[in-house]
This record gives C-alpha cells, structure tokens and sequence, in this order.
C-alpha cells in the first residue's frame, strides 16, 4: 500500500510533462470522410485546441492548397479557409469530380486525412414487383453509385416516415409488407452528418416506389337501427368491405338470395317473415388468383303490436 502511494507520486509530475506536450497545440477535430454533391459546397474540418505555434498545411492528394490561412493562388477560387483562431475548417466551392481524393490537414507532426466522395449518380430505388400480397417477402434496392467504404446510411421512408436504416454496404432490403402499405410512396436516400439535412431530398431516388398489396376482403356491417324493424317499415344495412383488389360483395339469408352487388340491403314494406340472419359475403380474388372471403351476418328481429288472435 505504501510503496504504491510512493510510485503514484514519482509518475505524475513525469505524467504532467508528456500530457503537455502532447496537448499543446494538437488538432481536435480532425476532417472525417465526407460526401458532397456537385456544384455544391463541401467542408472538411480541422481544429486546433490552442493558438497555432506551427504551420498549418492543407493538401489535396500531396498537392499543397494552402499555408496557414492563406490559399495557394491558383486555388483562390476554388478554397477558402474558416475564420477563426483555432478553426482551419477548409471550404470548397463548386464541387466537381476532380474534387474528389485526400484531404490532408498537416500540423506539428501530425496529419489527419479524409476523403472527399463525390455523388455522381442519382439514387435508383427498385423493387421486385409492383404487386404483392399482405405478409408477403418484398425485395427493394437502393443504389448510390459510391463506393462501399463510402460513409453514410441508406434510409427507406415510407409516405415520409422513416422505416428502415442499413449502412451504406448494404443496398438490399426485404421485408413483409401488409395492407396498411397499399398505395403508400417508398423513398430511399442517403443521409451522412457531412451533407445538411436540407439537401437529403437531393439523395433520395426520384423514381418513387409505389405498391399495390393485395389483401382479402374485411367485411363490417353497419344499420341504425341494430338489427331491428317495425313491420311496414322499411330495413336498410349497408355492407362495407375492405379488399384489395376490389372484392363483389353479396348478401342472403336462409330464403332469399340477392345477386345483387349492391353494398346496401334494402328491404321495404318488412314483413314478419322477413325475420332471420342475413350476411353479407365479400369475395375477391388475389393475382396469384387465390380467392379470399369474409362475411358478417345482422339478425333482423321484425317488432309488431300485439293482436288478438281471437275473440272470446
Ligand atoms: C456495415 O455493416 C456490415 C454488416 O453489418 C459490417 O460488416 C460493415 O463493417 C459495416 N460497414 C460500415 C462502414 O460500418
Ligand atoms: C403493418 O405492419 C406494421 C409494421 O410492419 C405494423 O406496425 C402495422 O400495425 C401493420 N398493420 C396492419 C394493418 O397489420
Ligand atoms: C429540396 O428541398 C429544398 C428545401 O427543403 C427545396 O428548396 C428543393 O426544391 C428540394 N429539391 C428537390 C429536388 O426536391
Ligand atoms: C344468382 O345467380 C346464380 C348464378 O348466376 C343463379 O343460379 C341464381 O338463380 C341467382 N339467384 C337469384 C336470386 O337471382
Ligand atoms: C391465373 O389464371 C389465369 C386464367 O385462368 C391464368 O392465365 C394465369 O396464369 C393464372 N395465374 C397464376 C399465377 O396462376
Ligand atoms: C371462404 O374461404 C374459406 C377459407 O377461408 C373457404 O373454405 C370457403 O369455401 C370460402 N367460401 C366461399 C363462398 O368462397
């Protein structure tokens, strides 16, 4: 216990020394691998933590753009460099493809580099097919034209919200889709912390996915008067169903059947015999030509005045 009491305090004065050196003067934030779009503006960060107390180097693949703050000439057009003490934030303007390559900010002995990627084709989303079935396997693509080291996610969005997030190695995406995905807009981009979350729609694939999910019919049944009438009057229930494709719908009861693809049943002028189950059935039939069906069914209970069946 002593003698390690006795070692802590030899070490840390020699501690203090190599922490200062290696904190004077060290870049903090160094540039990170970015993506940038042409024609537009890119950045490429190098801080330093205090006062420069040496020279500050940009380079482009080994070629020197600037010295401290000042830009080579023949760059002045194309570079800029942040203001600021310790900013050495590095600007480019008009993003060509020749823009593309290492970016390299040197400094007392260090030199931290990133590459520049530039985007050069436009998203291309794609999917297996158009049409599937709820609970079916879809395969969707989302292509960048970078290479797979590049850096950022690949986000699909479904009617503008979020749905699935791989990184940028990975252009393929299954999943199940169901009913509530029918007709709804799947967008896939490319979102990295070095492109503003303003120019993401400028990422994202203009050929904009749109499915047709099949799904079999769901059938409700809806009257005002919860299944009961009053002999004379007349009876009506409509018949909702939810299908895709569009189911026929059909309704009957144990005496009678209506060919009738009317959603509404209508009975006027009741009568007692009219009492019973009736229940509509939707059918439809999916592009595989599976056919699927639902049906609810309404009693109808007819309400009359009592009669005297015979006088006494
Ligand atoms: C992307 O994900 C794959 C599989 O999960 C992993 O092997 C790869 O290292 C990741 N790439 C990056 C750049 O994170
Ligand atoms: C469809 O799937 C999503 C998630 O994949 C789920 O949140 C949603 O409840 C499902 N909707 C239906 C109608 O099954
Ligand atoms: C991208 O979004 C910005 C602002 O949100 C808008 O001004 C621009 O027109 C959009 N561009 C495209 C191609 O949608
Ligand atoms: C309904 O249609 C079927 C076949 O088209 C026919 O056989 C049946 O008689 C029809 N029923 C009524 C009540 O019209
Ligand atoms: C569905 O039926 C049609 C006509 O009977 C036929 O031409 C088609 O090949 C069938 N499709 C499938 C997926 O079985
Ligand atoms: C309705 O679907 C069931 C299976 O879910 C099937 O057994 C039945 O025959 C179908 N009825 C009609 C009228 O198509």
């Amino acid at each position: 216990m002593y003698e390690q009491h006795v070692l802590t305090n030899i070490f840390i004065p020699v501690l203090l020394i190599v922490e200062r050196t290696l904190c004077n003067d060290i870049i903090v934030t160094p540039p990170v691998d970015t993506i940038a779009l042409l024609s537009y503006t890119a950045e490429m960060k190098c801080r330093l933590d205090e006062t420069r107390s040496n020279t500050v180097f940009w380079e482009k693949d080994n070629t020197i753009i600037a010295i401290n703050k000042i830009i080579e000439n023949r760059f002045v057009r194309k570079y800029n460099i942040a203001d600021g003490d310790l900013n050495y934030d590095l600007h480019i303007y008009d993003i060509g493809f020749d823009d593309e390559g290492v970016y390299e900010c040197k400094h007392s002995g260090q030199s931290p580099n990133a590459y520049m990627y530039v985007l050069d084709k436009k998203t291309q989303c794609a999917t297996n097919n158009a049409v599937a079935i709820s609970g079916e396997i879809v395969h969707f693509s989302c292509n960048i034209g970078l290479p797979n080291n590049a850096p950022g996610d690949l986000v699909w969005y479904i009617d503008d919200t979020e749905y699935y997030r791989s990184n940028f190695s990975i252009s393929a995406w299954t999943t199940s889709l169901n009913r509530s995905h029918n007709g709804a807009e799947f967008v896939c981009q490319l979102e990295h912390t070095t492109i503003s979350s303003s120019l993401w729609n400028l990422t994202a694939c203009e050929d904009k996915i749109e499915l047709s999910i099949e799904y079999g019919p769901i059938v409700s049944i809806n009257d005002n008067s919860n299944g009961r009438v009053i002999e004379g009057d007349t009876y009506t229930a409509r018949c909702t169903v939810d299908a895709n494709p569009t189911a026929t719908i059909q309704w009957d009861n144990n005496n009678w059947e209506s060919n009738s693809s009317d959603a509404d049943l209508v009975l006027f002028d009741v009568e007692r015999r009219h009492e019973g189950t009736y229940t509509c059935r939707a059918t439809n039939m999916l592009y595989n030509n599976e056919t699927r069906n639902d049906s609810k069914a309404v009693f109808l209970s007819v309400e009359f005045e009592p009669e005297l069946m015979a006088v006494i």
